[in-house]
């Protein structure tokens, strides 16, 4: 009775666990239901991690589900294991996530996605090297049957491209790497041959089943998450984080299969739909094709110096002082957050600026580009975490009507997404690049530490407008500084 009832339990736990994934999901698409996407997330995982531990107890403790299969050291070394990994792995991010800057998350996330890979990598081995004791197929002296080979195959490819690829995004994001695009000649010829290595070793692998020819996916797919990753320029690597972040969707949902692990499969498939999907609206909010973001290489590192070289042109610096005396005097202001505040942590700063303001009757409104700072939704986040109400955040087509009417933009560390050159020169690399009107504005204040470029490494002209006033210096410092002023005004 017991047995039924756990048995039945355990069947249950993973639909219920795909179930707050997808709830989960759909609370992350909106900053007002993201806290709620969290939770949802967690209890999944939390299901998800219980499940198996149910299994291991069951195994251990009750000993009628044991499988024939299964003696008794195995099932202790198992549940040995699976605890010891747990509580490591656990420790561990429980560490990271406390640690880690909100800046830092794009690298931590490449990393995260190489263990997904290697561990795609490794339960292919596993299940390759015994596959009676994960109790799947009938006998040792039968193959694995064609359909498992074949995901399995297909799995290990994946988990091994996403495994090195996401290594060099980790590298190339946290600086190990050089974050220049890497061209040579033969380039695209090589990966095309590599790719195609794989591919036949593949096909003759589900039917022959030799260790030879198992090794030589996996080397052959690591060799190509390596030759796909490394040529891309640093620039680009967010949505390729996001492209390799649906790789390892897919790698799990093909172990899911092998190992008829429903959570795997449903998990693996949101994890590869949305990863993709995410890579798209990332390439739309460019104005770019994903084709264009892995073959074109975009962006070098970004500079401290004017990045117009020699060319001598005016620009008007002023003293947060100047600054508050112009925002003192308007009746509507607009902000522009952008990578900078989150370099900076200036988000707590320039929501007690804007109360000080409101209280002044003066309109406050946040315009919101969809690929500001690093990652999707990162400027949400840090408003979220300010506890800057959410109607005061409009997206770009919300309000970029509004800039004309707008007596000051107050740009603080952004500098692409405000760039009018990729609206008025076809010779920009980010030339169709949607942007804020910023431009629009009766005064424009920006707030950044020097004449550098952003991301992509270019010019703004709008630095040298006339209506522009740069107010230099780290975004927190500066805002303090207007805070600072306008109180002792
Ligand atoms: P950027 O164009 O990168 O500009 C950020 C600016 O912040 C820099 O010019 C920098 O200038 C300034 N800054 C850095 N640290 C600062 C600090 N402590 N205080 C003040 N300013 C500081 O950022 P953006 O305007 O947010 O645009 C995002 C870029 O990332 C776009 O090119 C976009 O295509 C790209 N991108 C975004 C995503 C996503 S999903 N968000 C994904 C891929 C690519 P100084 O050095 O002079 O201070």
């Amino acid at each position: 009775m017991l047995i039924d009832t756990l048995k039945y339990i355990s069947q249950l736990l993973p639909v219920l666990a795909s179930v707050f994934f997808i709830l989960s999901l759909r609370g992350l698409s909106s900053a007002a239901t993201s806290r709620k996407g969290n939770i949802f997330g967690m209890l999944g995982i939390s299901i998800s991690i219980l499940v198996p531990l149910c299994y291991c107890f069951c195994v251990l403790f009750l000993r009628q589900i044991i499988p024939n299969n299964i003696n008794d050291f195995y099932g202790s070394l198992f549940f040995g294991l699976t605890i010891a990994a747990l509580s490591f792995g656990g420790g561990i991010g429980y560490d990271i996530a406390k640690k880690i800057n909100m800046t830092a998350l794009p690298q931590l996330v490449a990393a995260f996605h190489s263990l997904v890979g290697l561990s795609a990598v490794f339960i292919a081995c596993a299940i390759f090297s015994a596959p009676n004791l994960f109790a799947l197929f009938n006998t040792s002296d039968q193959p694995i049957p064609l359909s498992n080979a074949i995901e399995m195959a297909i799995g290990a490819a994946i988990g091994a491209i996403t495994f090195t690829g996401s290594i060099v995004a980790f590298g190339k994001l946290q600086g190990f790497i050089s974050g220049k695009p890497l061209k040579y000649k033969g380039q695209h010829k090589l990966n095309f041959l590599v790719a195609l290595l794989i591919i036949i070793s593949s096909i003759i692998f589900v039917n022959k089943q030799t260790a030879i020819l198992f090794a030589i996916i996996i080397f052959a797919s690591f060799a190509l998450g390596y030759l796909l990753i490394m040529p891309i320029g640093g620039a680009d690597m967010p949505v390729i984080v996001s492209m390799l972040n649906s790789y390892s969707g897919w790698a799990a949902a093909g172990i899911g299969f092998t190992l008829d692990n429903n959570v795997l499969i449903i998990v693996g498939a949101l994890v590869g739909t949305s990863g993709a999907i995410l890579s798209n609206i990332m390439c739309k909010g460019m104005n770019r094709s994903l084709k264009n973001v892995i073959l074109g290489g975009m962006g070098v590192e970004t500079s401290l110096t004017n990045d117009s070289g020699n060319i001598q042109r005016n620009v008007k610096i002023c003293s947060p002082e100047d600054a508050a005396f112009i925002i003192k005097n308007a009746e509507s202001i607009i902000l522009i957050p952008g990578y900078g505040m989150a370099v900076s942590q200036a988000q707590h700063a320039i929501k007690e600026l804007s109360e000080l303001l409101k209280n002044e009757k003066i309109s406050i409104k946040y315009a919101i580009h969809p690929v500001a700072g690093r990652m999707p939704g990162h400027m949400n986040v840090l408003l979220a975490e300010a506890n800057i109400p959410y109607e005061d955040a409009f997206e770009m087509d919300e309000i970029n009507h509004e800039f004309g009417s707008c007596d000051v933009a107050i740009v603080i560390g952004a500098n692409d997404i405000t760039n009018p050159a990729a609206k008025t020169d076809p010779a920009s690399p980010i030339y169709g690049m949607p942007v804020l009107e910023v431009e629009r504005a009766k005064t424009v204040l920006f707030i950044k530490r020097s004449l550098g470029s952003g991301y992509a490494g270019v010019d703004n002209p709008l630095f040298y407008q006339g209506n522009t006033m740069m107010v230099l210096g780290d975004a927190k410092k500066v805002v303090e500084g207007l805070i600072k002023a306008l109180k002792e005004n």
